[in-house]
């Protein structure tokens, strides 16, 4: 620490030191820190800043540092603040003055932007993988069980017969949609910040674009200001990271509901499931409940740095330092879901005769009924109401549609004839044959397009 306190006469308040610190928290930025100050010497003498023997002192002594980090001989000093000081302060203990060299033409506001930015990129191509990994595991799931009928549901009342893998094929949609908010996130995050200096730029004839190369940036920050100052970058993650784990939560609640004694359509894989501690009959599904929980976390860190963000002046403010935990919590969140989630769709039981008994308990084919009479030239509104009686007549009647007699039909309508017996489910499903329908043609062709997409 001593080594920024030219200015002043005594040390910082031990606790005061404590409360300012965030090497508890962003010490795993380590690797990204390291990597961008090589590029940063590689530069410095590229331009002849420093000379090349320096820079071979600094960036060997940093891999140096890297790599006891890695064997956890490194002892992390929180008087040294964070992660950034840390590696400096010990780079010049074990190469001597020259290390000292190392943050010419840098200042840690643009450094720590560089670190996030690398880190976030990173974070971003995993997310990606395993988003794909989740998607592979419920179209896998929906072609082995290709035939398999379900109820549709609105209002969680059971509406039309759809197939299980049109059902499941809706939540590919939802992570290709998340997969096109984190492309987009990963597009602006993309952007070398360093060489923004503290927040106006810098004095030392540096090359930016050198940086971005051998980092692997495609863009040049254009504001030295904003650059430093900026985590649009992070937020946007935590947003998509938020719409993310909502959609996992709603396929987290329909997984609750599939595996109750109520609905049983689906039985967990033993692996992902946990007993009771005092029902010995229980298999509880904690995996996908602490999943649905878990994402109310995950909103509140994007809420948490929209909040932490809104007041603060340009350029970098120390506020700025909180942007790390909840961050890094829920990219780990995030990580950990997808993953375990891709596991549990990939091992679950379908039950398909329950599902098909199900559809055959909740007069789903009422709408065809309706379409019937209206296809007979009775206006819509009529025939919904004559199907609603019919319904509700058989109801009373304990009957399922397919066991009332053509005269009883017809108490309800004239127009009904003796081939309302064929509306069945396999022709409720093979109607809906328009693009994103669930006849079985259409649901073939999406499971298609959705193999292709992850090929
Ligand atoms: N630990 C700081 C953070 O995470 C690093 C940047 C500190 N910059 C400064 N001028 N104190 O934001």
């Amino acid at each position: 620490m001593s080594h920024i306190r030219g200015r002043f006469s005594k040390a910082a308040d031990k606790l005061a030191a404590r409360y300012t610190a965030s090497i508890p928290f962003d010490w795993c930025l380590y690797p990204f820190d390291i990597a961008g100050s090589v590029a940063h010497a590689k530069m410095l003498a590229k331009q002849g800043i420093i000379s090349s023997q320096e820079a071979d002192i600094i960036t060997q002594g940093l891999s140096a540092i890297k790599e006891e980090i890695e064997q956890g001989k490194f002892q992390f000093k929180p008087e040294l603040e964070d992660i950034h000081m840390n590696i400096e302060a010990r780079l010049i203990e074990s190469v001597g003055e020259v290390g000292g060299k190392l943050h010419t033409a840098r200042s840690r506001n643009d450094q720590v932007a560089l670190d996030m930015r690398l880190f976030t990129k990173e974070a971003i191509s995993q997310t990606l993988l395993r988003v794909k990994g989740l998607q592979r595991a419920l179209v896998g799931l929906a072609e082995a069980n290709k035939t398999v009928v379900m109820p549709g549901y609105t209002h969680l009342q059971p509406a039309q017969p759809v197939l299980l893998a049109h059902h499941l094929l809706a939540y590919f949609e939802m992570l290709q949609r998340d997969t096109e908010r984190f492309d987009g996130c990963l597009e602006r995050t993309d952007v070398l910040p360093l060489g923004s200096g503290a927040l106006a730029g810098t004095t030392y004839n540096i090359d930016r674009a050198f940086v971005a190369q051998e980092l692997g940036f495609s863009r040049l920050s254009q504001n030295s200001l904003d650059a430093v100052a900026d985590r649009d970058f992070i937020l946007e993650y935590e947003a998509a990271a938020s719409l993310c784990m909502m959609h996992i939560s709603r396929l987290a609640e329909e997984i609750v509901l599939w595996a109750s004694a109520e609905f049983d359509f689906i039985e967990l894989d033993e692996a992902y499931a946990t007993g009771s501690s005092i029902m010995p009959q229980k298999k509880n599904p904690d995996v996908a409940e602490l999943a649905r929980g878990k994402t109310g976390r995950v909103y509140g860190n994007l809420m948490a740095l929209l909040t932490t963000m809104k007041g603060l002046p340009l350029a970098y403010n120390r506020d700025m330092q909180e942007d790390k935990q909840g961050f890094f919590d829920t990219v780990d969140t995030l990580l950990s879901t997808l993953e375990v989630f891709a596991g549990m769709v990939k091992t679950m039981r379908v039950k398909a005769e329950n599902m098909a008994q199900a559809v055959k308990r909740g007069y789903l084919l009422a709408t065809d009924l309706a379409d019937y009479l209206v296809k007979r030239g009775e206006p819509f509104r009529n025939a919904h109401k004559a199907v609603g009686r019919l319904v509700s007549y058989a109801a009373e009647k304990g009957k399922p549609l397919s066991e009332l007699t053509l005269a009883e039909y017809k108490d309800f309508s004239p127009l009904f004839e003796e081939d309302v017996h064929s509306i069945s489910i396999e022709s409720a499903l093979a109607a809906r044959d328009n693009t994103g329908g669930t006849a079985p043609k259409q649901v073939e062709q999406a499971l298609a397009n959705a193999r292709k997409k992850l090929d």
